[in-house]
């Protein structure tokens, strides 16, 4: 049987409570489907900075290299200063790794009530492709932190031909395989210089897709449109701001953001993915055994797919149609009462 080295990153709060009913899944598909995962896991967190000085250690890129993908839950707690947390673990794994495509699909799933009016399930279901190595997140700029009048922060935007066309491609394609629609977020209508370079791209890209039927949107008017119109998006590509604002947002139409998963990709295959819900360490319901796992057992089947199985990785989406769908268990950000583990019992019930 083929055997998946895995890193396990719990890290903060609700992250280190949605990732064992992820593992819980994953044991069941291994064995249904003949394949095993052996994991490593990781107590790089707040926790460990606040003890060691540092999210991770220093040969930490290097201890995840010849993984086969990487399970996240999620980083950053009151305490540490979230630009400490993510640019001290989550940003370099993304980066190292060239994980340049995140992917974040959209669902209303039967059973889960939107809180959009006409969201309906069945006809809301679209993926984010956001850039995911530079943009608004660059390291290109400083703050000077005097605490006098003249203090300063400063942050470009980087964009690169290169980069762009990357992800762009990759979304492109995506767009021809799934409903032939793309849709780029752009902000080129004001005085933003970098928007209009994302634009000439996107247009110059389109031009190897003609089975793809594309159009672009203002992000305002976007967000409003997601709201207003959930049902007419296919594929969205976006900047690193816009497609990280977007995929919480989308999250929300679908009904929670702990519902949507995440998959951080170098389509290359160099070096390993990260999988990893796209909500936070929820640091408001941490410790109370509340948090709904489904964003994090949606990520673990996008993981599958990525790792070879995909049959496996549909049997999980199958299952958390089932549970939706066939039962009124929920967590309590999805209007029910079940706990985390009662919610994972009852969806392996069904797997
Ligand atoms: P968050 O996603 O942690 O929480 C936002 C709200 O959604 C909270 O009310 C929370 O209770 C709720 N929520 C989130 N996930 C949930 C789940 N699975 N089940 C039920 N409710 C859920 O976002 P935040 O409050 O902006 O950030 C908290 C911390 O997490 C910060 O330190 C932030 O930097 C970090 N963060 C990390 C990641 C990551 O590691 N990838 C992502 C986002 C935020
Ligand atoms: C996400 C998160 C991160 C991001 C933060 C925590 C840096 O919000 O994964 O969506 O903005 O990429
Ligand atoms: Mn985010």
């Amino acid at each position: 049987t083929t055997n998946h080295r895995i890193a396990l990153i719990p890290g903060d709060g609700i992250g280190a409570e949605v990732l064992p009913p992820a593992q819980l899944v994953l044991d069941v598909l291994g064995r249904r489907h003949g394949f095993s995962l052996s994991y490593t896991s990781y107590d790089w967190s707040c926790e460990r900075y606040l003890r060691e000085g540092a999210m991770m250690p220093a040969d930490g890129i290097d201890q995840l290299r010849d993984k086969d993908a990487i399970l996240l839950g999620a980083v950053g707690y009151p305490g540490v200063p979230d630009h400490v947390s993510l640019w001290g673990l989550l940003i370099p794994i993304r980066r190292s790794f060239r994980q340049y495509v995140n992917l974040r699909p959209i669902r209303v799933f039967e059973g889960i009530e939107s809180p959009v009016r006409g969201a309906r399930p069945g006809e809301v279901d679209f993926v984010v492709v956001r850039e995911n190595m530079e943009g608004e997140y660059s390291e290109v700029g400083g703050r000077l932190n005097s605490g006098f009048p003249d203090e300063i922060a400063v942050q470009e935007a980087v964009f690169t031909r290169a980069g762009v066309t990357r992800v762009l491609d990759y979304a492109f394609t995506l767009a021809s395989r799934r409903g032939g629609r793309l849709t780029s977020a752009t902000k080129s209508n004001g005085i933003v210089h970098t928007m209009p370079f994302w634009d000439q791209l996107v247009a110059e890209r389109a031009a190897s897709f003609p089975q793809v039927a594309w159009d672009q949107e203002h992000i305002d008017a976007l967000a409003a449109k997601f709201v207003l119109e959930p049902a007419r998006f296919d594929v969205v590509v976006a900047s690193n701001l816009f497609g990280d604002i977007l995929s919480d947002l989308a999250a929300a139409v679908a009904g929670s953001i702990g519902v949507a998963p995440a998959a951080n990709l170098n389509p290359e295959r160099d070096f390993p993915s990260m999988f990893e819900p796209v909500h936070g360490s929820a640091p408001d319901i941490a410790g109370q055994g509340i948090a709904n796992p489904l964003g994090a057992i949606w990520s673990a089947a996008m993981m599958l797919d990525h790792l070879g199985h995909p049959a496996a990785a549909k049997d999980i989406t199958d299952a958390i149609t089932s549970v939706l769908a066939k039962t009124d268990a929920r967590t309590r950000d999805l209007g029910g009462t079940a706990t985390t583990a009662e919610f994972t019992d009852k969806l392996i019930e069904l797997l």
